[in-house]
């Protein structure tokens, strides 16, 4: 095996960079429908402080916008559904909106893209017939002030544009919104080379069916996962299977090309009796995993290479949020700048976080209480992949290496796949066997029974 041959830093160096590629980014939404949060300055301090380097918005808000000036925070505006008849109506409307909520802020501000209205398709004011044209009047007001190939433009749609999302291949938009909207959108972003957004809540889906779904399996905690009837993929997660029922009715009208940022997504840490699941524990290892698992792993299983890049909702408890308890308890902080329950947030914070604390940190979750699990390479992976993921772990991703080298107890028997049985199942460990950190792009899966190779002893992190 060249596992340690001399062109083995560069191999290693080589697969890191490509493996890494596949991780995604975190950021998180800024609400403000609050009469007590903090000003806009002291927020852009708790996003620096916290490591955040992207935010999205609700609006244009000047005040905020200046606060975040030269922060090198990157931002997503947002024009709001109630602009979106004037945007749709006239494009010397969007022109005075870009001059007046665009470029006088850019680039000292550095807004990335615009969120053209939110979850339209569900606005009780009807305004889907206005999105596509409001669209493309911004980006022809963006060209005017020559932003459009620096700003991208999209909406962001919630999971209800789809029609169905089970089983996830059979993922396919709503029939009365596929002409009228989504077609005219996804051309739209493919010509801008922009991208869908999406706003997923597995949540939802767990507080309405909480009888038919497990908790694991929507917080990323061990569950034996669920298998796709229809392409026979599985699932170790809810927000990948319906993200991934995006992308099968995204692929269904031919719009594989089109990329998806996830433009928001959280868990409430408190809610009603029907808010079923909402509680601090919960938030904390949903969001917590969350973010290991875009911040580590790879896409889903349907565009694997696709790096999964989220918003989390959100950065404040906002108490003047109408509905149910948990719609003003999704924060990660509260008013005063605390953390309501305390996760890895950044990449350094997953990186650093002690083994034990694996499910986000707080109380309730300590590992698997099921039992212990480990992590092996899939034999039937093709060599070069078992050979990257076996660099990366033993490189990048700091496993522990030593004991398959020549001569120590876990190199016999010397074969890739044992060799990088034990280097994932040693990265496994150390990240705390959080969902998402037994990948290695498909080369890799968790099992409940000790590995069995040759003399070799796996450990248990524990
Ligand atoms: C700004 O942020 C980017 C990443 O978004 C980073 O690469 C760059 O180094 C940062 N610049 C400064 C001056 O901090
Ligand atoms: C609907 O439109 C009315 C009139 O423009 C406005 O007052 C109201 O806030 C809108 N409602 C929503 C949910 O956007
Ligand atoms: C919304 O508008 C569409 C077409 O413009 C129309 O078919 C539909 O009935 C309207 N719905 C409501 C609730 O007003």
């Amino acid at each position: 095996m060249a596992f340690f041959s001399s062109s083995f830093y560069l191999l290693l160096l080589l697969s890191s960079i490509a493996l890494s590629e596949a991780a995604g980014w975190v950021g998180v939404n800024y609400g403000r429908i609050a009469d007590d949060l903090p000003s806009p300055d002291k927020v852009v301090k708790l996003l620096k402080d916290q490591g955040i380097d992207r935010i999205k918005l609700y609006d244009t808000d000047s005040a905020v916008l200046t606060a975040l000036a030269n922060s090198n925070i990157s931002v997503v505006v947002a024009l709001p559904n109630e602009l979106l008849s004037s945007a749709a109506a006239d494009s010397s409307f969007t022109d005075s909106w870009v001059q007046s909520s665009i470029s006088h802020f850019y680039p000292s501000t550095k807004i990335d893209a615009i969120a053209v209205g939110n979850e339209v398709f569900v606005d009780p004011n009807n305004t889907t017939k206005f999105l596509v044209p409001a669209m493309k009047n911004v980006y022809t007001s963006l060209q005017k002030y020559n932003l459009h190939s620096s700003i991208k433009i999209s909406s962001p749609i919630a999971l209800t544009a789809l029609a169905s999302s089970f089983p996830t291949s059979s993922g396919s938009f709503k029939q009365d919104l596929i002409e009228p909207v989504i077609k005219p959108m996804l051309a739209f972003l493919r010509q801008t080379q922009s991208y869908l957004m999406v706003n997923a809540y597995p949540f939802f889906a767990y507080a309405s069916n909480s009888d038919k779904i497990s908790l694991d399996y929507a917080l990323f905690q061990d569950n034996p996962g669920v298998v796709d009837s229809g392409n026979g993929l599985k699932y170790s997660s809810l927000f990948e299977a319906q993200i991934d029922a995006v992308f099968a009715a995204m692929s269904a009208l031919k719009y594989d090309d089109v990329k998806v940022v996830v433009t928001e997504t959280g868990w409430p840490s408190k809610g009603d009796e029907k808010d079923v699941g909402a509680s601090e524990e919960n938030a904390a290892s949903y969001n917590g995993n969350l973010v290991k698992r875009v911040l580590t792993g790879s896409g889903t299983p349907l565009r694997p290479n696709d790096p999964l890049n989220v918003f989390l909702f959100a950065l404040f408890n906002e108490n003047q949020k109408p509905g149910p308890t948990s719609e003003r308890n999704y924060g990660l902080f509260y008013p005063n700048q605390q953390r309501v329950y305390d996760i890895p947030l950044t990449r350094a914070d997953v990186e650093s976080e002690a083994p034990t604390m694996v499910n986000g940190g707080s109380k309730a979750q300590v590992p698997s209480s099921k039992g212990q699990t480990w992590c092996v390479a899939n034999g039937k992976t093709a060599a070069e992949r078992l050979q990257a993921g076996l660099d990366y772990a033993c490189g990048e991703g700091g496993a522990d290496c030593r004991p398959i080298q020549p001569g120590s107890t876990c190199y016999n028997p010397n074969s890739v796949e044992a060799h990088a049985s034990y280097a994932f199942n040693s990265y496994y460990q150390k990240m705390g066997r959080a969902s998402g950190t037994c990948e290695f792009g498909g080369a890799a899966y968790v099992v409940s029974q000790p590995p069995q190779y040759g003399k070799c002893e796996f450990p248990t992190g524990n």
